[in-house]
């Protein structure tokens, strides 16, 4: 099977990696020279993801069967069409589908329509009219681009606006910039990530995982695209429990069945719930049409069954829900990112990876935006690489990745609380709280 992934990251070397084991033969299109994609690709084509025709064109040319698409803004592009008017099968949405990550008023207004629970209270506004009276009946809120904005899009009372006028011209900002902006109540709990794959009909589930979108140590500072994860053992997370698990894939099932009636066509790809779990249950942040970015690397490494079998079942209409055997480990992950990210990263800077002291560690290595130039890794603005620990508990998983990190070297920062003992222990303490303190 000729497989061309789309996309350059991280996201993607994980998912190559999967499929190497599976002894696909590997295409690659992406924009930056990513040396881990590259060496496990028969052939790679330098290329911005978005220019649809030129991928299309590649693949086409390379005979491809499959094409696995990492990242949203290529989705938005309607690639999935256009492949497939070129005969090649995708495991990704269409570009109506897609709706479900680049259109954050599709999405709540889906969910409304079809009556599936887990909407926040919320209105969409197309001009200013009524904004400032919504936003103050709120409260707390959640002001977000109705279009993509590579996770920059979201901000929240209290943390990013303090006063209703900050509100308010946010949210003017994004009608101007965007046509539309999606006003919603703020929820307090703890986020986690439910990633499921779709055949459009049939969902699959795959172990929980929690991001960590701050930047900082203790979840300070700005939000990034994510600076690393964790999942247990139990395929649960140490706050979270079956129940909601089992409540997250319920939403998730009913979404798949909205979007065959709403979009007359089967969603076939990756369907990433981000929840929130809640005092009074879990609540829907937002879905992504793809892979989460860093949480597919806790998932796609305890992978046992055939990841190619999971993929051609998407695209051939036959997946079953229990799909996809994870080894019962737990894991944790940390990105290795440019100085000043999420501010104003130092492009450009050389990182020294010691691979094989990394693969003596124990750990796993996946790398980001870089480029490989003259043998040296070069940081870009964004995040440049990951590592990965995988073992029988978060703790020891988390030393692993410690482990992995000291055979990386330069001028790069990671948020080493990610996976500690405190930080899990703060979260369940701030969930049994609120628990607790529910009236
Ligand atoms: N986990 C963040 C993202 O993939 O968007």
């Amino acid at each position: 099977m000729k497989v061309l992934i789309v996309g350059g990251g991280a996201r993607e070397h994980c998912i190559v990696a999967a499929l190497a084991r599976d002894g696909a033969e590997l295409f690659c299109a992406m924009k930056n020279r990513n040396p881990g994609l590259a060496r496990l690709s028969k052939d790679v084509c330098y290329v911005s993801e978005t220019d649809v025709p030129k991928v299309v064109e590649y693949a086409r040319s390379k005979g491809i069967g499959m094409a696995v698409i990492g990242p949203e803004a290529p989705l938005e592009k309607g690639i999935v069409d256009e492949l497939a008017k070129a005969g090649i099968h995708s495991v990704g949405p269409t570009k109506s589908c897609a709706r479900l990550e680049t259109s954050k008023s599709f999405t709540r207004g889906l969910l409304e329509k079809y009556k599936i629970p887990g909407n926040p209270k919320h209105s969409v506004f197309r001009s200013p009219d009524g904004l400032r009276e919504f936003i103050a009946e709120l409260g707390e809120y959640v002001i977000k681009d109705e279009g993509l904005a590579g996770g920059k899009g979201v901000r929240l009372s209290g943390e990013h606006l303090i006063s209703i006028d900050d509100g308010v011209k946010y949210a003017e900002e994004c009608i101007s910039k965007s046509g539309a902006v999606v006003v919603e109540e703020k929820f307090v709990g703890e986020e986690f990530s439910v990633q499921c794959l779709c055949d459009g009909r049939t969902i699959a589930g795959s172990p929980l995982a929690q991001d960590h979108k701050r930047a900082y140590e203790g979840d300070r500072g700005p939000n990034t695209g994510g600076m690393g994860s964790y999942s247990d053992a139990n395929h649960l997370l140490p706050f979270l429990g079956q129940k909601e698990y089992d409540d997250a894939i319920a939403i998730t099932q009913k979404v798949c069945d909205a979007l065959r009636k709403e979009c007359d066509e089967p969603y076939k790809g990756v369907m990433y719930g981000g929840f929130i779990a809640t005092k009074d249950g879990i609540r829907l942040i937002e879905y992504n049409a793809r892979y989460a970015d860093p949480e597919v690397m806790n998932v796609l490494p305890l992978l046992e069954s055939s990841v190619l079998e999971l993929f051609e079942a998407v695209i051939d209409g036959k997946l079953k829900p229990c799909m996809g055997r994870y080894a019962r480990k737990a894991t944790v992950c940390k990105y290795v990112v440019p100085k000043g990210y999420g501010v104003k990263s130092e492009a450009g800077a050389s990182i020294a990876v010691d691979e094989r002291g990394i693969e003596k560690a124990g750990a796993l290595l996946y790398y980001a935006s870089v480029n490989e130039a003259g043998g040296k890794v070069l940081t870009t603005t964004s995040r440049s690489l990951a590592i990965v620990g995988i073992s029988d508990t978060i703790g020891s998983a988390e030393k692993i990745c410690e482990d992995g990190l000291r055979h990386v070297k330069g001028d790069v920062f990671v948020r080493h609380d990610i996976g500690t003992r405190s930080a899990i222990e703060r979260k369940g303490v701030r969930m049994a709280a609120l628990k607790r303190d529910k009236p």
